[in-house]
């Protein structure tokens, strides 16, 4: 069996909170959270803020952290600081997930309730998997993006780095999504989306903002 970690997490918030609970339903221990925004002290859930980056200090090299950022873009330049500064990132799964064994999960992911990810899916570093999201069959979903709550790939789809799809979204098999793009709630993806865009509707088009 293996054995019980002790998992700090980074993000005190609402996110934070949620992969806490994960940890709890893992059979692990909560160490603390880390806020840089949140004071020292401050009670959450059944456990209380540690501090910001700094007081990470007071923890044993190669503690186990866990991402509990939502934004895309913190997260991964938190999870370098981690890394460099000697900590391991916590990969948690909540209990009532399903992964494919022959699917792959990278350090610091969360893939939370009721997720699905079939069979040899690529999941990368530091990905959110929410909330019954499922990544079907063969999809690639690249470093620190994040899938919504319902949010659904088909098969041998590829997401891009730090691309968040939202809620109940879409995109269909052999669709492709670069990097940081945002597929807004509700949207279906059915044709190749370029980085750096933000699409919605069914299909999916770049948002057209009135001037
Ligand atoms: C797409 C999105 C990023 C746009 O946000 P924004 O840049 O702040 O845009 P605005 O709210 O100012 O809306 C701009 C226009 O797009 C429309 N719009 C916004 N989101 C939309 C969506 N998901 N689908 C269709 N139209 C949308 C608005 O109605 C508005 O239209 P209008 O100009 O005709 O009134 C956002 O609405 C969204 O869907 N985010 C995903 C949220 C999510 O899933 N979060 C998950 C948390 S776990």
């Amino acid at each position: 069996m293996a054995s019980r970690r002790t998992v700090s997490i980074y993000g005190a918030k609402g996110h934070g909170k949620v992969i806490a609970e994960m940890v709890l339903e893992c059979g692990d221990e909560v160490g603390g959270f880390l806020d840089d925004g949140v004071p020292a002290g401050t009670p959450v859930l059944s456990s209380v803020v540690l501090g910001g980056f700094d007081a990470l200090a007071r923890l044993p090299r190669g503690s186990w952290v866990a991402l509990g950022i939502g934004a895309n873009r913190v997260r991964e330049r938190i999870a370098q600081r981690l890394v460099d500064a000697g900590f391991r990132l916590a990969t948690v799964v909540h209990p009532s997930a399903v992964i494919s064994p022959s699917a792959t999960v990278g350090e610091g992911t969360v893939v939370m309730a009721l997720a699905v990810v079939n069979a040899e899916a690529r999941v990368g570093r530091g990905v959110i998997l929410n909330t019954r999201s499922v990544t079907e069959h063969e999809c690639v979903v690249d470093d620190f993006a994040h899938l919504s709550p319902g949010a659904t790939l088909g098969g041998q789809a590829r997401i891009g780095k730090r691309t968040h799809v939202g809620l109940n979204a879409s995109v269909i098999h052999l669709g492709t999504v670069g990097d940081d793009v945002t597929v807004g709630a509700g949207a279906c993806v059915v044709r190749p989306v370029d980085s750096n865009l933000t699409v919605v509707g069914v299909p999916a088009r770049p948002l057209a903002r009135r001037s």
